[in-house]
């Protein structure tokens, strides 16, 4: 997706100053699909804030057009921040946007397309009546932005919340309107939670309770067959959480059914914020989109030219559970994948590797699914380590259990030392399994320290020991039996990446599976410095950006890996290398034999 525009900068030296960060507004018309999103045309950091604009027909390939738009009247002249399009009837689209104006108040807008004949409504017209809302009484300028998507409720108005916060309680505030000009806020907010600060870019949608479809966002309530998600941003988290509930249209009223806490749901447990969610009629769902931010330093950006990536497209829908949503990678990526290798049943006993050959381990798309035919006896999970991405870092993908660690290692170098791990470990608590589900940027399944060689002229080695290819020069397995010892220099492990100075914080989250009855499957998207992880099919997700100095392109290897004292089955694996998309490329290169 857009991430793949930034790596050919990287690939190709090119210098371009551009920050990419929230998606905005997207949408599906007259056969075309629009992104905006927030952008610095200038440079590699926040400031200059633009609506930039990009069509595709396949939500693949990408083609950029000018801005939509540049912050240049009083009413925006320090930034077009987030925010929505709707459809009105008539098949007229509106934006919604947040402008800070030129005493930094946070002030909503509206703009049209200037012709609605131009199929890629290249240019937006702002409302000359702008704001159409200024920050309510009470509320500090600055924390006041980022007008949803309008639903239209029974009585023919439309609604649209925006975010906010008044003495650290997040507020969603609601409004409503017939013509989108005059705009009446209800004296009680849709929802707010105390403690939670600043909310950013809320959401708010339906979905099935009974169908994996997507619905259109002004779908209320037909007999019952929908719940709402809402969904928030925390400004002091960069977190986007959401809950799952009733909304009353006639109340107007929002009763969430989990009680939000900093352990509330997640859309994604690692890097990814100020997400955006919109109903695609054509292959009727939800497809969401997010910002996924640098792991690296503001000088690093500068150094490169540039900053941020959109995770690649997701499809959502509730769970069969009803309690979380289900994430999957749209089914369009399928148009990028190539060279399709296949492996069943291949037991990976404890301490083993098993490489992934025959793919571009770089930019790859892998699914494994792992059976646990003994589960027997899993540890026990301490009640009180109730934070899993505590657990996660506290045991690493070097720490040995019994079921687990077991999983990926991505963008690994060949001797192990760079990599990033994904993995679970299997627990018991109160007579009830526990699947933990980790990304670890730091971790360290490497080569073993201690080697015993039978040979007489002993040498360290950096051959991987766990491989059962290679396992010559070691009894590795048996040292008590060994005579001839040699502690070995202490091997670098260099982990997600040999440089200093990145954010590689472990990510952890639980899957609510239950491993008995199912096997615990992974699908991990690989693109050069996002590693995007779905668990459980979906049911917990982890982005992490990574930035390999060795395990880049042609040198980057990709393991299946068991370092559990039980062994594992992989009953199934499948992985493509993924090709690049076009996004980069003006209209004219791309036809409809293409
Ligand atoms: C979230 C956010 C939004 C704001 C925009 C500015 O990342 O802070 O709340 O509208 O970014 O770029």
């Amino acid at each position: 997706f857009l991430q793949v525009l930034h790596v050919d900068h990287v690939q190709s030296n090119t210098v371009t100053l551009e920050s990419l960060r929230d998606p905005n507004g997207p949408m599906y018309y007259n056969g075309v699909y629009h992104l905006f999103y927030q952008h610095n045309p200038f440079g590699p950091l926040f400031g200059n804030i633009h609506w930039a604009h990009s069509v595709s027909h396949d939500l693949i390939n990408w083609i950029p057009l000018e801005p939509a738009l540049a912050p240049t009247e009083p009413y925006d002249i320090n930034g077009a921040f987030s925010g929505s399009t709707i459809i009105l009837p008539g098949n007229k689209p509106v934006m919604l946007y947040t402008g800070v104006d030129n005493k930094f108040h946070q002030v909503q807008n509206m703009a049209v397309p200037k012709d609605l004949s131009d199929p890629y409504l290249r240019e937006w017209v702002k409302y000359s009546g702008n704001p159409i809302i200024n920050v309510p009484a009470g509320i500090t300028r600055d924390d006041f932005r980022d007008p949803t998507t309008t639903w239209i409720a029974d009585d023919g108005k439309w609604r649209m919340i925006i975010g906010s916060n008044r003495d650290n309680t997040g507020i969603a505030f609601l409004y409503q309107t017939e013509d989108f000009v005059n705009w009446t806020r209800y004296d009680s907010p849709l929802h707010k939670v105390e403690g939670t600060g600043v909310w950013e870019c809320p959401d708010f949608y339906p979905v099935w309770v009974d169908s994996t479809d997507g619905v259109d966002t002004s779908v209320i309530n037909p007999s019952e067959r929908v719940k709402h998600v809402l969904k928030l941003g925390l400004l002091k988290n960069d977190n986007d959480y959401y809950m799952i509930g009733s909304y009353n249209p006639e109340r107007e009223h929002y009763v969430p059914e989990n009680d939000f806490t900093l352990s509330t749901l997640r859309y994604d447990y690692g890097k990814y914020y100020a997400s955006k969610s919109f109903f695609d009629p054509v292959k009727k769902r939800r497809i969401l989109m997010a910002w996924v931010n640098e792991s690296d330093s503001e000088a690093d950006a500068i150094a490169k030219g540039w900053s941020g990536l959109h995770s690649f497209p997701r499809s959502l829908w509730l769970d069969q559970n009803k309690k979380q949503l289900v994430q999957w990678p749209i089914v369009e990526i399928e148009m990028l994948h190539e060279n399709e290798i296949g492996l069943q049943d291949k037991k990976l006993e404890g301490g083993s590797l098993h490489e992934v050959v025959g793919i571009t381990a770089s930019q790859a798309d892998v699914k494994i699914s792992f059976k646990l035919t003994d589960l027997e006896e899993p540890e026990e999970l301490d009640e009180s380590w109730t934070d899993p991405q505590l657990i996660c870092s506290k045991m690493d993908a070097s720490k040995k259990g019994k079921f687990g660690p077991f999983g990926l290692l991505a963008l690994a170098s060949k001797d192990l030392t760079e990599q990033t791990a994904i993995f679970f470990r299997v627990f018991q608590t109160k007579g009830r399994y526990i699947v933990l589900m980790c990304s670890d940027q730091s971790s360290s399944f490497g080569p073993v320290l201690i080697c015993c060689f039978t040979q007489t002229t002993p040498k360290c080695t950096k051959e991987n020991p766990y491989s059962h290819t290679k396992p010559v020069l070691f009894i590795w397995k048996n040292m008590a039996s060994c005579t001839n010892r040699l502690t070995c220099p202490k091997p670098t492990f260099r982990r997600s990446s040999a440089r200093n100075g990145l954010d590689k914080t472990t990510y952890g989250a639980f899957v609510d599976i239950d491993p008995k009855q199912d096997e615990i499957s992974l699908r991990t998207l690989v693109d050069h410095s996002i590693v995007e992880s779905f668990g459980g099919g979906g049911k917990t997700c982890i982005t992490s950006r990574v930035y390999p100095t060795v395990a880049i392109g042609e040198d980057a290897h990709l393991f299946a890996f068991n370092n559990g004292t039980e062994s594992v089955v992989v009953s199934e694996l499948n992985a493509w290398s993924v090709k690049k998309a076009r996004i980069n490329i003006v209209e004219e290169t791309i036809s409809c034999t293409d």
